[in-house]
Parts: C-alpha cells; sequence; structure tokens
C-alpha cells in the first residue's frame, strides 16, 4: 500500500468512526428529526448559503444535515480544540464544507473564519460572535441577510463591542429562557464536572472547589459538584447573583480568599482575566485550574506558560506547571472549554433543544429578515413555545414506551 492509498484508508476509517457517533446523536435528538421532515417539505433555505462557527462535534453534525434538508449550502468551522477530526471528516463526506481540525491554534481558528466568509453567506451562525466580528472588519464585501448567536460570550460582544457596527438582525439564542434553564445549567455544569472527573481521576468529595462566575454555566457546576459531595466556593462580582450563590448554600467569598483556601478552580465568567497574572502568583501547589467559559481568556496561560520551568504532558488533557518558585499548578484541557476539548460535550438532548431554537431561528430569519430592526434580538416567543412544547412531549414520554 502506497502513502496515497493509506491516507486514504485512514481516512475511510474516521468517516466511518464519524459516522458511527453521528449516528447515535441522531437517534436521540427527535426535536432535530421532526424538523428534518418538516423542512424536508418547506425548503426553508433554499438558495441559501449558511456560514457556522459552532463545535464540529456529532451533534453539531446532525443540525447541519438538517439545515441541508432544508435546502441550505452548509460551510463551518469550530472552536480552538473542540473539532472532532472524525464528525469533520463524516461531514465533509456528506456534502458539508468544513474548515479546521482539533489541532488547531487560535491563528488557525481565525484564518478558517476567513475561508467560511470566502463563501459568502447569507445566513450566520455564530458562537462566540468570531464570524460577525471578521465580517464586521472587512465591510463592503458580504451578503449577509441575518444571524444567531449561540452563547453568552458572542452576546456579551453584539451588545459591546459590535454593537455600532451591526447591520443586520442577530437572534440571540442564548438568551432564550429555555437554553439557558436546560443547557446551561443541566448540560454544562454536569458535564464541566464529568471533564474534571475523567480527565484527573480524582475524588470529588477529597478537593475544595471554587467557582469563578454564578451566570447559568457556574451555578450549573457548583450544583453538580456540591449533588457529588464537593466543598464549593464562588467567587462573583455581581452582589445579586452573590446571594443567589449564598442562598443556594454555597460558600461566597473574596478572589483572595478563595485563591488561598482552595484546590480546584473553574472559571465560568464569560469575561477576560478571571485567574489572571496576579492571581497565578497566589495560587497555592498542588492547585488544578480548568475554564467553562467560551474562550481560554479567563486563565492568563500565556503568564502560566512564562512562569514554568517545566511543563510535564500526563494526558493529552492535563499539563503539570512546575513555577519558578516550586509550585505545581496543573492545567486541564489547555484552559480551552474542559467538557468540549476532552469530551463529548453537553447532554445530547440538551443539545437537541438548543439547536431546534436555532433551526427554527435561521427558517424565521429567512422568511421575515426585512421585517426585523438590525441588531441582537430575542428567540421568537412562538418558537421558545413550540420548542418546549415538543420537549415536555419527548421527555413526559419517559417510562413510558
Ligand atoms: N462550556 C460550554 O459548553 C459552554 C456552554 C454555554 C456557555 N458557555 C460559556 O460559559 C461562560 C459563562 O456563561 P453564563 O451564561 O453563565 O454567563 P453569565 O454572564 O450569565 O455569568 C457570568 C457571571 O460571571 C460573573 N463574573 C464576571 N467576571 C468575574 C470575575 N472576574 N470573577 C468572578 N465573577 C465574575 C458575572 O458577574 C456573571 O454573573 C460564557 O463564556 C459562555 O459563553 C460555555
Amino acid at each position: 500500500m502506497n502513502d496515497k492509498q493509506a491516507q486514504g484508508t485512514l481516512n475511510d476509517h474516521l468517516v466511518e468512526q464519524g459516522n458511527q457517533k453521528i449516528r447515535w446523536a441522531e437517534l436521540h435528538q427527535r426535536l432535530l428529526q421532526r424538523l428534518r421532515a418538516q423542512f424536508s417539505e418547506t425548503k426553508p433555505f433554499a438558495g441559501l448559503t449558511i456560514g457556522m462557527c459552532l463545535h464540529v462535534e456529532p451533534k453539531t453534525a446532525v443540525l447541519c444535515s438538517v439545515l441541508q434538508a432544508g435546502g441550505a449550502k452548509v460551510v463551518i468551522t469550530g472552536s480552538p480544540g473542540t473539532t472532532k477530526n472524525d464528525v469533520a471528516a463524516a461531514l465533509r463526506h456528506s456534502g458539508v464544507i468544513v474548515y479546521g481540525q482539533q489541532e488547531d491554534d487560535s491563528t488557525r481558528h481565525q484564518e478558517n473564519i476567513l475561508q467560511v466568509l470566502s463563501h459568502d453567506p447569507h445566513l450566520l451562525l455564530d458562537n462566540g460572535a468570531d464570524l460577525v466580528a471578521t465580517y464586521f472588519a472587512h465591510p463592503g464585501q458580504g451578503r449577509v441577510i441575518a444571524g444567531t448567536e449561540e452563547t453568552t460570550t458572542g452576546a456579551n460582544r453584539l451588545r459591546g463591542e459590535l454593537r455600532e457596527a451591526l447591520s443586520f438582525p442577530i437572534i440571540v439564542i442564548n438568551d432564550s429562557p429555555l437554553k439557558l434553564i436546560i443547557e446551561n445549567e443541566h448540560g454544562v455544569g454536569p458535564t464541566i464536572v464529568e471533564g474534571f472527573m475523567r480527565e484527573t481521576n480524582l475524588l470529588v468529595q477529597s478537593k475544595s472547589f471554587v467557582v469563578f462566575g454564578y451566570g447559568s454555566v457556574g451555578r450549573g457546576i457548583a450544583r453538580s459538584l456540591r449533588r457529588l459531595g464537593g466543598q464549593v466556593t464562588v467567587v462573583e462580582l455581581d452582589p445579586i447573583r452573590a446571594l443567589e450563590a449564598v442562598l443556594d448554600g454555597m460558600r461566597v467569598t473574596t478572589l483572595e480568599e478563595a485563591l488561598s483556601s482552595g484546590e480546584v478552580f473553574f472559571t465560568a465568567t464569560g469575561r477576560a482575566g478571571a485567574i489572571a497574572a496576579e492571581s497565578i502568583d497566589r495560587l497555592p501547589d498542588g492547585a488544578i485550574l480548568a475554564n467553562a467559559g467560551h474562550f481560554s481568556w479567563e486563565i492568563d496561560i500565556a503568564e502560566l506558560r512564562r512562569r514554568a520551568t517545566t511543563i510535564e504532558r500526563f494526558r493529552e488533557w492535563v499539563e503539570l506547571f512546575t513555577l519558578e518558585d516550586g509550585r505545581r499548578i496543573t492545567l486541564l484541557a489547555h484552559g480551552e472549554m474542559l467538557n468540549l476539548a476532552g469530551g463529548g460535550g453537553n447532554p445530547i438532548e440538551t443539545m437537541d433543544l438548543g439547536f431546534a431554537l436555532q433551526a427554527q431561528s435561521l427558517a424565521y430569519l429567512a422568511a421575515h429578515y426585512k421585517d426585523l430592526p438590525a441588531g441582537p434580538q430575542p428567540v421568537p416567543g412562538e418558537i421558545n413555545a413550540t420548542v418546549a412544547r415538543w420537549m415536555v412531549e419527548n421527555l413526559s414520554r419517559r417510562g413510558s414506551a
């Protein structure tokens, strides 16, 4: 077998592996299956190109196929560290244009974003506002009519630095009460804790945890840790959310105190610098750091690397930094989202719900974009109600099949 044949066999194997994972997700994405049947008839995206930036993993692949069934040409890239190469291979095989691979860093990610935009999409499905920010950084070329944004960090950027630039409507999926309650709290929280257990093989009850940020993601992490018997301290800047944490039975304290008393630190703030250079100075020997937020900027990883005299990699997603002063700090998943970088991400049913909101919102935008104001806006009430009703129907069937 020559090199080319060997490469072909390897790719066939990746495609098959990716397809198996996609098939498993699809079996449990019943909301998307329902939408696939609808969209195959109504073709809401006929003639439209959808440019996507969303984690390239099995559940997203099912969403891509539903958009294709609705008539769309789909072009996608993921986020740094979260692309599953087998799923990317299977998607390419099914006619989706995919840029990127698991190994991509932020520079390559930006190149992938430009590649997606080079297909001149009509609709953008964004995650973290990278597509939108890049689109408006190169004005005058595109034909985008509308978009959706998946997550909190992207919503913050749309309402902050990008506010003045936006010239088309963007539905913020993250603001839907359904996504906040079900995906962020019941999906992200437990899978971040599962990521910690899987990667470190340590006992939750043996550690003192600090969670930075008590939004829906931080709350989900804190509550999941508590359910497993972990000791949890919360650091939260917003006094109302800090009060919520106290009322939930969490210990709430200052950054300084938490740094001296904690052992495992999870960031979930959606902002840069929750664990900044000054905090690295004060972390105890043996500290373990992990991030749940969309960007790795929540922990100053560059500073950690700069101060390290040695970096040992124990497993793919576990690195031990020995600092100049002898302290040993462990970083999980290179500071990327722990539940996605090393694992399977959020449970299938929670993503099914978020993606049903995505697919319906894109179809709504394709039909109504001319009547909507520019800028971020909520998921239309009727879409929330329909998806909630379908989800209740699915969950109510438990045990009665
Ligand atoms: N890993 C995943 O699968 C996944 C899924 C959904 C959302 N996310 C990401 O998780 C992050 C958090 O999302 P959310 O919806 O909970 O956000 P949120 O904005 O609702 O909550 C963040 C909280 O952090 C607090 N905060 C900000 N800076 C802080 C600091 N330096 N120290 C302590 N607290 C601070 C804020 O006051 C706020 O209450 C976002 O980046 C979001 O995009 C990740």
